[in-house]
């Protein structure tokens, strides 16, 4: 049996998709590609809908195939209830998250290990369907993550990716009193070359203990990814997001100030509905102010069964890609 993964969607899809495919090479061989697959595992995305229509595009593919050769189809990943009954009549098998979770603790590291600290959120941002299709926040135990840490340090590894969706949510089930910084100060001890990474932090949870945390850090590798989503008051109101421009601002300052080397990149979504040119102008002053190394820019993207699907998407799809554009250019050239 041959087996090969189509994976859609963010780190923590892809680290998933490692996971799985660690245990599959118990007893399957990776397939070169989609070509010559007995078993085809597909770990879907549904943040924008671009990336659910893909699936749809690959039921089609499989079709195809299916007339010429037998093959086994899994769907996983993030998954919305609705659209689980559509594509349980297209695939031979659906794993759901929670087994997902609990049955994948190994994976194959490289130079690069993705280990999931926690998974879902508790926010409830409202163009998200994040906390729909992972559910609420469950955190992995300290001491599980922490060897995970010290066997892929021991082995080699170079980059430690934690990962969560609001990683900075993060407390330990097992010990109340360890929170995110205390879980990055456990892994901080541990001995050897290497450096961490975790996406993606929420604003509102970026302690003061957590910027003198990374500061002190020996292991922390200067990476930082922190979603702004907007830079108008009153789109962030609306998107649900429990922090103004100021305070953001302030925190980017107190995180500059501690490490100046920082590499800050943030995501911001553009034509949220009811997004004015005046509102979006203000995006734009705040993306010129804080100087990004990276930006990822994100289309609005309507999602069924979130708080915001009930508002208007009435920004159009052009002046989406203008607006796209110019913070393109602000971001590429400063
Ligand atoms: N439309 C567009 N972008 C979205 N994101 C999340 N939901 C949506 C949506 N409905 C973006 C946010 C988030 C990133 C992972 O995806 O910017 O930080
Ligand atoms: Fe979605 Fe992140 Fe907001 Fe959670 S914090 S609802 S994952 S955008």
């Amino acid at each position: 049996m041959k087996y090969h993964i189509i994976t859609y969607g963010c780190q923590m899809n892809e680290a998933d998709s490692e996971r799985i495919a660690a245990r599959l090479e118990k007893n399957h061989k990776k397939s070169r590609g989609l070509e010559g697959a007995d078993l085809i595992v597909v770990n879907m995305c549904s943040i924008r809908k671009p990336a659910v229509d893909r699936v749809y595009g690959l039921i089609e593919k499989f079709k195809k195939i299916r007339k010429t050769r037998k093959i086994k189809t899994v769907l996983t990943g993030c998954i919305l209830k609705r659209d689980l009954l559509k594509f349980r009549r297209e695939f031979d098998e659906i794993l759901e998250q929670d087994n997902k979770f609990k049955n994948f603790p190994e994976y194959c590291p490289k130079d690069t290990a993705s280990i999931p600290i926690s998974t879902g959120c508790n926010n409830s941002c409202s163009y998200c369907v994040v906390p729909h299709t992972r559910g609420k926040l469950k955190c992995r135990d300290h001491k599980e993550i922490i060897k995970e840490i010290k066997k892929s340090v021991r082995i080699g590894v170079k980059k430690i990716w934690l990962l969560g969706q609001n990683v900075n949510d993060y407390r330990s089930p097992s010990d109340k009193s360890v929170s995110f910084p205390e879980l990055l100060k456990l892994a901080d001890k541990i001995d050897g070359d290497f450096k961490i990474f975790f996406t993606s932090p929420h604003p509102k949870n970026f302690s003061d203990g957590l910027i003198k945390t990374l500061a002190d850090s020996n292991h922390f590798s200067g990476y930082l990814n922190l979603p702004v989503q907007s830079g108008d008051d009153i789109i962030l109101k609306r998107m649900n997001r429990p922090y103004t421009v100021k305070k953001y601002k302030d925190l980017v300052r107190k995180i500059r100030k501690a490490m100046p080397d920082i590499n800050l990149s943030t995501d911001v979504i553009i034509g949220f509905p009811g997004e004015t040119r005046k509102q979006f102008k203000n995006t734009e002053k705040l993306f010129k102010e804080l100087n990004f190394n990276i930006a990822y820019i994100n289309k609005y993207s309507p999602r069924e069964g979130t708080a915001s699907f009930k508002l208007k998407d009435d920004v159009p799809f052009k002046e989406k890609k203008r607006r796209e554009q110019i913070l393109i250019k602000i971001a590429n050239h400063g």
